[in-house]
């Protein structure tokens, strides 16, 4: 099969498409045709080995596994002895565990737990959505969001940031979203209730307090934002932030009780993929799609969401999705 193969730590110019071995299941997982996959922070992250404990995790001299990618979509092509609930030609959609080998890649294997058949009427490269959702959902699982909380997202446009505010107006929050001026119609149609142009002005100025606030791009700080929260108010980021000081905070913060700092950290993702399929299938979730790339170009995707700029989710179109082709 095609791949893109990773065996050492660097650059984008590390990431090389080349032939590799087909993965084969064993009992308990299933073989996906992968038809879309997608490039994100995490594997910018995993990728560069940043920061540089991550390769506690990861690979100490290099990469333990050599194709990345979480995020996938597509038709399942075998199933292990073990499952029942899919058969081959099911569409599905799901998240790879970090361990094993990613989606990047005509093939994946996958265990049962992380995939979900494919939202009714969704393309496959509108599937490919779970990584920020992910990430997104453990900060809001965190808060405990009820109808009413206000909540306040720093840096709406990502792909934690679009899915955060979709994903906390089905909680029944009021969200105010903090962008940059070319993202302000897109949070608004996203359900924003406030979008805030961080271009225009100091966005803690904006004479409101707010139950939950979020740094969802690593932009901010926790002392900056503490006159946005109301007494007993929480601060979450998914970044280290400055010298670390999100991780100094959250510990801090976890010894005092305060609870008032956390940092996003990832959680199980069985369940989550049908929690997904539910929004999207409520209508209270859609894929924010920046830009795609065939797999040939995969190392040009690296190079883009490496910028920090993309808007939602860079697509990898491992096969063209004739059906989504035929809509569009
Ligand atoms: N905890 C974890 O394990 C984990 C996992 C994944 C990601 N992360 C981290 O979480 C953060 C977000 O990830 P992501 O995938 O959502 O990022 P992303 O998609 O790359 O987010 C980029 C977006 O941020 C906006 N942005 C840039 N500077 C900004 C600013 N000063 N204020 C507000 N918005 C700004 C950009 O638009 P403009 O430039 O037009 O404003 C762009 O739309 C990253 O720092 C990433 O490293 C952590």
């Amino acid at each position: 099969m095609k791949a893109a193969v990773i065996t050492r730590y660097g650059s984008p110019d590390v990431v090389t498409v080349r032939e590799a071995p087909r993965p084969t299941p064993v009992a308990g997982e299933l073989l996906i045709r992968v038809h879309a996959a997608s490039v994100n922070r995490t594997d910018c992250g995993e990728l560069r080995a940043h920061p540089v404990f991550m390769r506690l995790f990861t690979g100490l001299r290099r990469p333990r596994r050599t194709i990345f990618g979480l995020d996938f979509a597509g038709e399942v092509e075998a199933v292990g002895s073990a499952i029942t609930s899919f058969k081959p030609g099911d569409r599905v959609f799901g998240m790879c565990p970090s361990r094993g080998n990613g989606a990047q890649a005509e093939y994946v294997c996958v265990p049962e737990r992380v995939v979900a058949t494919m939202p009714a009427g969704a393309r496959f490269d509108e599937a490919v959505v779970c990584e920020g959702a992910f990430y997104a959902n453990a900060v809001l699982s965190k808060f405990g969001l009820k109808d009413g909380d206000k909540l306040l997202i720093h840096g709406g446009s990502g792909a934690i940031g679009t899915a955060m505010i979709q994903l906390a107006k089905s909680s029944g929050a009021a969200v105010t979203a903090v962008v940059a001026t070319r993202h302000l119609e897109l949070v608004k149609s996203l359900g924003a209730d406030r979008a805030v142009d961080y271009t225009a002005g100091d966005f803690t100025r904006i004479g409101e307090t707010f139950d939950f606030v979020v740094d969802a791009v690593g932009k901010t700080t926790f002392f900056r934002c503490r006159k946005l929260l109301k007494p007993g108010g929480v601060f979450a980021a998914t970044d280290l932030g400055p010298w670390g000081q999100n991780l100094a905070l959250a510990m801090w913060s976890s010894i005092t009780r305060s609870h008032r700092v956390f940092i996003a950290t990832p959680g199980r993702i069985g369940g989550f993929v049908g929690y997904l399929k539910g929004r999207i299938e409520a209508g209270q979730f859609r894929a924010v799609i920046d830009r795609k790339y065939p797999l040939a170009a995969i190392a040009d995707a690296y190079r883009y969401v490496e910028t920090g700029q993309k808007v939602g989710i860079v697509v990898i179109d491992v096969v063209a999705d004739e059906e989504g082709a035929r809509r569009t």
